[in-house]
Order: structure tokens, then C-alpha cells, then sequence
């Protein structure tokens, strides 16, 4: 069977292997890729689980008895084509650490409170415009172990996924003005200035809510000149 879904990254995309971003030593490939062929289960296999995506879980404010700690933010965008069209009725995941840059797991040790009000995990499916829209608290800073004193900026994981399990894609969302930009390997590690600058979201006054939250945009474009980088990790 002739590939259905392109193997092929973005010129936008980081090296498997950054020096900088040390873990990326140990996971990079050492051998040349092995290509195994697409099967029919992968390309056609349902890919949102046993359960439909209900609106509730795209507020990351609502999951817990209180409300979580933090800036309460509202993140939308729409998903994009090379062409500029919008991709509808695609799954947006998303996963974040709390306002005190601590995420929910075990690894995870940095000494910041946990907020019970907060798990940080939330989706939804882009409508008709390929529009998604997220409720959430703005993630803090963390300290992540590369090198002393190394903090990543405030950032949201995003998951991506397409029609079938071999279309996922996975990145990070930043906010724009973050002092940590210049210090971090990670948001370092995408080569072309310009296609950092296309992982940071803007604040946007007509997105933000009086009295209730602050408005962020950041469209994704899958592929082409104005691809969105994707991410190699998950830190
Ligand atoms: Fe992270």
C-alpha cells in the first residue's frame, strides 16, 4: 500500500537531536529510520476513544469542585492548512502545569504547590471554521533539570489529531513577552527566528472577557511556509 499520510516534517521543525536540550542525546535516532509500511487499522482507525467529546471538558476551570488557583485565561485559534484553510472537526488536546508551574505527576517534584481544583488536561473538536477555544489558568514558569538554573517559559502542550493516529501532531503554545525565551533550549531548538515566533500565541482585547478573563489567539497551521513548529518532547 502506497503511504496515505505524508512521513515528511517541516522545514520549521527542531533537529531530533539540540545539544542544548540534553535529553535530546539520549532519545534522538543513532540508525537511520527504519520505514514501515501504513496499515489500513492505522489510517482508518477511530481516534477519539470510546467516548464523544463533551463542550465541558474544553474548561480546565470546571473539572473540580472550587475553581483553580491562577490568571483565568480563555486561548481560541483556529487550525489551518498550508493553504490557509481551516481544518474542522479535528481533536485539540492540551495539557499544562498549574499557575504555580507544577504539573500532576509523579515525576514531577518541583516544590510548588499542587492545586486541587486543577488536573491541566483538557479538549475539544475545531467547529465548522476550525475554530477550538479553551478556558484555563495561566501556566506558571518551572524548573526543569537541562542545566542550572534552566526554567521553561510559561507554555500549553497541544495535541493535534487528524483523521487517523498518524496524522497527530504535538507542540507548545507560548505567551508573548516572556523574559524566559532567550534562556530555553526547547523554544530554541525551532531554527528560523520567525517560526519561533509562530509558537507564541498574542493577547488579543477583543478575545479578553470584562470582569472574567484575558483573551489569548494562536492559530496552528499544520504544514507549508506558516507551519506551527512542532515539538520533540514533552517537557
Ligand atoms: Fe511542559
Amino acid at each position: 500500500m502506497d503511504d496515505v499520510y505524508s512521513r515528511a516534517g517541516d522545514k520549521a521543525d527542531p533537529p531530533l537531536l539540540y545539544p542544548d536540550y540534553r535529553s535530546t542525546a539520549v532519545r534522538s535516532p543513532r540508525q537511520p529510520l527504519i520505514t514501515i509500511p501504513q496499515t489500513i487499522s492505522e489510517i482508518t482507525g477511530p481516534v477519539y476513544g470510546h467516548s464523544d467529546v463533551r463542550p465541558e471538558e474544553a474548561d480546565l476551570t470546571r473539572q473540580h469542585a472550587g475553581e483553580p488557583l491562577g490568571e483565568r485565561i480563555i486561548v481560541t485559534g483556529r487550525l489551518l492548512d498550508e493553504a490557509g484553510r481551516p481544518v474542522p472537526n479535528s481533536l485539540v488536546e492540551i495539557w499544562q502545569c498549574n499557575a504555580a508551574g507544577r504539573y500532576i505527576h509523579a515525576v514531577d517534584q518541583h516544590p510548588a504547590p499542587l492545586d486541587p481544583n486543577f488536573t491541566g488536561a483538557g479538549r475539544c473538536v475545531t467547529d465548522a471554521n476550525g475554530v477550538y477555544r479553551f478556558v484555563t489558568i495561566k501556566p506558571g514558569a518551572y524548573p526543569w533539570g537541562n542545566h542550572l538554573n534552566a526554567w521553561r517559559p510559561a507554555h500549553i502542550h497541544f495535541s493535534l489529531l487528524g483523521p487517523s493516529f498518524l496524522t497527530r501532531l504535538v507542540t507548545q503554545m507560548y505567551f508573548p513577552g516572556d523574559p524566559l525565551f532567550p534562556f530555553d533550549p526547547i523554544f530554541n531548538s525551532v531554527p528560523d527566528a520567525k517560526a519561533r515566533e509562530r509558537m507564541i500565541s498574542r493577547f488579543d482585547m477583543d478575545t479578553t472577557k470584562p470582569e472574567w478573563a484575558l483573551g489569548y489567539i494562536w492559530d496552528i497551521v499544520l504544514r507549508g511556509p506558516a507551519a506551527t513548529p512542532l515539538d520533540n518532547d514533552n517537557d
